[in-house]
């Protein structure tokens, strides 16, 4: 067993690096929240990124809007710069665990997660980037595994709902669950809702960036998983569903990709029946379904060049219908947001054989909370973090680059989520 201490002579349990950015801020406040959550009920931590006037700041604001003004205090700062190793280092010798808020991961995040194997920290991100993730997997895993250090991505919005919806939709199922479809809507309030521009930056070079995907992938050597029971069916790129009553496109996040290593850990490594897995959202009537066409081609046509991705990166609001913005939504704003996520899942009862006929059986489940980058993601993130320093026993057995279904199928994650608001139930 990997299993690691938390009074192992670090100073801090764990330290948020990229503290001074839009999400990085809200996880501040979420940490400094459920401190008396962490190991023998006192969290210590520290924030971090490259600027201290910045990071002064940020104590400053967390300390005004949760009234505790200690933190200015009480709570310490690392200057630390994705260019420079050595400030690198010297943080991840301070921390157990990295919470790495800084991206786009593409260009930001591998600096992180090589000074953290070389220093003996555990990391956490909240990326959404498919080809960052994989290519950490495919680069650090056995050199984690080695130091028994877990590097857990995706730990935001993207991808645990998705992710830990999954293992709970089987969980709850009585008998082998074979396939699950989840259906993503979002809801807003008066004042509608955004989300901030280092996401909008984040989905311009993945997807500019996609085609390398499938080599990447290759490099794995993975066998396909084998399909268990009845083929799942692939729906088509735009249909109206009946499930969530709107139309639905298929969800282009990082999900899929996680969902599906994390069933293949599952499978290859503690032997469980590995469940497929469709990923849909929906986008509303038929008004939203223009307005998405035409946004949609323009990005997909003006991503392909660099004046193109230029032109996106600088006028978010126009390009995206003011659904990216450069100043993000305000806290009135995610207030009135929320998410949900439906999973329909179906398989075969205990005693039937699903090698043999037609799904028998079905579950519907539902994963909601409140809104989604900068509510719920600091939510999953810090309860993923609080997760591994206070059940070590219940992690994989070795260290290594996981998915969140992976590090914490075998936790209390989901009812920790379901305490802060993130709320898992079978209907
Ligand atoms: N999984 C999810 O659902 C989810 C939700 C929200 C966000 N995200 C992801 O989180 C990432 C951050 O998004 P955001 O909107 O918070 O972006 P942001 O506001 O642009 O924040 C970027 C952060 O990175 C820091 N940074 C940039 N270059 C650095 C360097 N060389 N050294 C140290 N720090 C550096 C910035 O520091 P300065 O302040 O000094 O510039 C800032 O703290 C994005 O990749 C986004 O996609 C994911």
């Amino acid at each position: 067993m990997a299993a690691f201490n938390t009074s192992n002579g670090r100073p801090f349990h764990i330290i948020i690096f990229g503290a001074t950015g839009f999400t990085g801020q809200f996880v501040v406040e979420e940490v400094a929240r459920t401190a008396s959550e962490g190991p023998k009920g006192n969290l210590k931590w520290a924030i971090a990124g490259r600027s201290r006037p910045k990071l002064e700041k940020v104590l400053e604001q967390a300390a005004g809007a949760l009234s505790k003004p200690e933190l200015q205090s009480e709570v310490s700062i690392i200057v630390a710069d994705v260019n420079e190793p050595d400030s690198l280092a010297s943080m991840c010798k301070q921390a157990v665990i990295v919470l790495n808020c800084v991206g786009p991961y593409r260009f930001f995040g591998e600096p992180i997660v090589k000074a953290c194997v070389e220093n003996g920290a555990h990391t956490i991100d909240i990326s959404g980037e498919p080809q960052f993730l994989e290519s950490m997997q495919l680069n650090y895993h056995d050199q984690a595994a080695e130091k028994g250090l877990y590097i857990v991505g995706s730990c935001g919005f993207d991808s645990i709902p998705a992710d830990m919806g999954v293992v709970y939709t089987r969980d709850q199922f009585k008998g082998t669950l074979t396939a699950v479809e989840s259906f993503l809507t979002a809801s807003f309030g008066p004042e509608g809702g955004c989300i901030h521009d280092g996401t909008w930056q984040s989905a311009i070079y993945g997807l500019a960036d996609g085609y390398k995907l499938r080599s990447l992938r290759k490099k794995f050597g993975h066998k396909p998983l084998p399909v268990v029971g009845a083929r799942i069916k692939r729906r088509g790129a735009l249909f109206f569903s009946n499930e969530v009553q709107q139309y639905a496109i298929p969800f282009m996040g990082a999900d899929p990709s996680v969902v599906k290593r994390t069933q293949r850990y599952l499978h290859e490594e503690l032997h469980e029946s590995p469940v497929q897995y469709g990923a849909y959202a929906g986008i509303g009537g038929i008004s939203s379904v223009f307005k998405l066409l035409f946004a949609g081609l323009m990005f997909w046509f003006l991503v392909k060049f660099s004046f193109g991705r230029n032109l996106l990166v600088k006028f978010p609001e126009f390009f995206s219908f003011g659904f990216f913005s450069k100043e993000g939504p305000t806290r009135k704003q995610m207030e009135g947001s929320s998410f949900r996520f439906a999973f329909f899942g179906e398989g075969y009862n205990d005693g039937q054989d699903p090698t043999e006929g037609k799904p028998n059986a079905k579950i519907r489940t539902l994963v909601q909370g409140p809104e989604a980058g900068y509510v719920a993601t600091p939510i999953a993130m810090v309860q993923a973090a609080i997760t591994m320093l206070n059940e070590s026993d219940s992690l994989p057995k070795t260290g290594g680059v996981y998915t969140p279904g992976a590090t914490f199928a075998k936790t209390t994650l989901i009812d920790r989520l379901n305490k802060h608001g993130i709320q898992f139930s079978v209907l």
